[in-house]
């Protein structure tokens, strides 16, 4: 008798340009896992009845992506403690004991940043522009890095405020509107907003962007984002977008899948090639080891949860 395949997906709207299915599958059949990984559009409101169907339908976990990573924080029954900080959560796993929650984003960023792309925080002044579920979940991993400065700009300024206040015991963050940036500048701007969603970059001053600076957009897409593009225009030593950290967002709902070990930098030859890079790029070019890896991803997490209620 065949079992039916262990049911995993990614929540989220828009979804439809989501890789995370292929991500997925490829991982999947690399580590001998049996798994289909569906994407869902959710409508605005009904994140917590559209992951409860999924549970009790037998999904075993979800991804989640813009604009519900607030609510699913609010649907876990447990927290690890990255993700009670950020006070977002981009990954659940259903379990029989409650809802676990928690936030792959930072890792996914920290690693794509420093280990694929080399990139050194230390010293460097930050702009991160945005204050929602995408800006929460890379803080934490940002500061522990010491940056010179920290600045969160978002549409919203008060939100930028409350979360520089959320996290200013970690190091020398501050918030901000976009007016406010007139006359400073930055050495890395990550785009955490969702703007590039309607195709648009957020009201930045032209010279932001100090000399060498380094662009880096959370999203991704089929072509370069727009911020990705804005960045190039305005003279950034490296534009990059969120592909790289993609396994990030979407390595931890499945515990068999280690998250974010993908790079970009094999992007020309094909997801399938870029998967098997990555293994390779981090030791991983067999099973055991793979497997090994995942074990040590999965003790972490449990390491890290706590009960909230
Ligand atoms: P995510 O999970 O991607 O962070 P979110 O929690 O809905 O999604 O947050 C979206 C972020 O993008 C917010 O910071 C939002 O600004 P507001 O807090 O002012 O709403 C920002 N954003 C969305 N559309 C934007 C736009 N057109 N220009 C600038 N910022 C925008």
């Amino acid at each position: 008798m065949t079992t039916r395949p262990d049911q995993y997906a990614v929540m989220g709207n828009p979804i439809a340009h989501s890789k995370s299915p292929r991500i997925h599958a490829l991982f999947a059949a690399q580590t001998g896992q049996r798994l289909e990984y569906r994407a869902i559009l959710v409508e605005p409101g009904g994140f917590a009845a559209a992951a409860r169907a999924f549970r009790d339908a037998g999904g075993k976990g979800l991804n989640v992506t813009v604009p519900f990573k607030q609510d699913a924080w609010v649907f876990a029954d447990l927290l690890s403690v990255r993700a009670e900080r950020a006070g977002a959560v981009n990954t659940l796993i259903f379990e029989p004991g409650g809802v676990r929650g928690d936030n792959t984003d930072g890792p996914g960023l920290m690693r794509d940043l420093t280990v694929n792309h080399g990139y050194r925080l230390a010293g460097q002044r930050v702009l991160l522009l945005g204050a929602g579920g995408a800006a929460r979940g890379v803080l934490q991993p940002l500061l522990m890095e010491k940056p010179a400065q920290l600045v969160i700009a978002n549409r919203t300024a008060s939100k930028a405020l409350e979360l520089a206040l959320r996290f200013g015991d970690l190091g020398r963050v501050s918030g901000c509107g976009f007016a406010e940036l007139a006359g400073r500048q930055f050495d890395l701007i990550i785009n955490a907003t969702s703007a590039g969603l309607e195709n648009v970059v957020p009201p930045l001053p032209d010279d932001v962007l100090a000399a060498d600076g380094w662009c880096y957009d959370l999203t991704y897409g089929s072509e370069p984002t727009v911020f990705v593009r804005w960045g190039r225009e305005h003279g950034a030593a490296r534009s990059l977008d969120g592909l790289g950290n993609a396994g990030g967002a979407g390595g931890g709902s499945v515990p068999a899948v280690a998250r974010n070990l993908a790079g970009d930098r094999t992007r020309d030859r094909g997801l399938a090639g870029w998967v098997r890079f990555s293994w390779l790029a981090y030791g991983m070019n067999n099973r055991a080891a793979a497997a090994g890896l995942l074990a040590k991803y999965r003790c972490r997490y449990e390491a890290v949860s706590r009960p909230r209620r």
